[in-house]
């Protein structure tokens, strides 16, 4: 008996449950046309997605605008120096400098920032 088949069919079953449930409980992540918050999205999907998707480890996720208000009222300069410098609190790091990719210079995390916080404002439904 050959059971290359059924198992193949069990698998694919699988992956489309898998890759359906993810979909539902992922917010979609904005776009923009402004040629700097292109770059930002980029550089936010390969670094910054993986904490501020869905507020892992203690992130403020986009989707969380109420997490977000008293960070926004720091101002944009305050925002850029913690991303680029990182957050510290009881000697260890809640925000790793640079999103932990040292190799990303000041305005590819400028730009990052600059994305976040388009999309805080974009996915606000308040
Ligand atoms: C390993 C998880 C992780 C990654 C990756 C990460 N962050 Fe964060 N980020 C955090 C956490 C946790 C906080 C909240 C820190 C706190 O308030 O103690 C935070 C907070 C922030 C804040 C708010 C800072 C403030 O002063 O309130 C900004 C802005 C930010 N991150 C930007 C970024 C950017 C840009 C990237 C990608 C380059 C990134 N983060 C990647 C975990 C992460």
């Amino acid at each position: 008996m050959n059971y290359q088949l059924p198992m193949l069919l069990v698998l694919s079953v699988l992956l489309v449950a898998c890759s359906d449930s993810n979909q539902s409980r992922s917010p979609v992540v904005p776009e923009f046309s402004e040629p700097g918050l292109v770059e930002g999205r980029a550089v936010w999907m390969n670094v910054c997605r993986n904490c501020h998707l869905m507020g892992i480890a203690g992130a403020p996720a986009i989707t969380d605008h109420a997490a977000w208000v008293p960070r926004l009222s720091k101002g944009e300069e305050a925002l850029y120096a913690s991303a680029l410098e990182g957050i510290r609190k009881d000697n260890a790091w809640t925000m790793p400098p640079r999103g932990g990719n040292p190799a990303l210079s000041d305005a590819q995390i400028r730009s990052a920032v600059d994305f976040m916080l388009a999309a805080v404002d974009e996915l606000n439904s308040d």
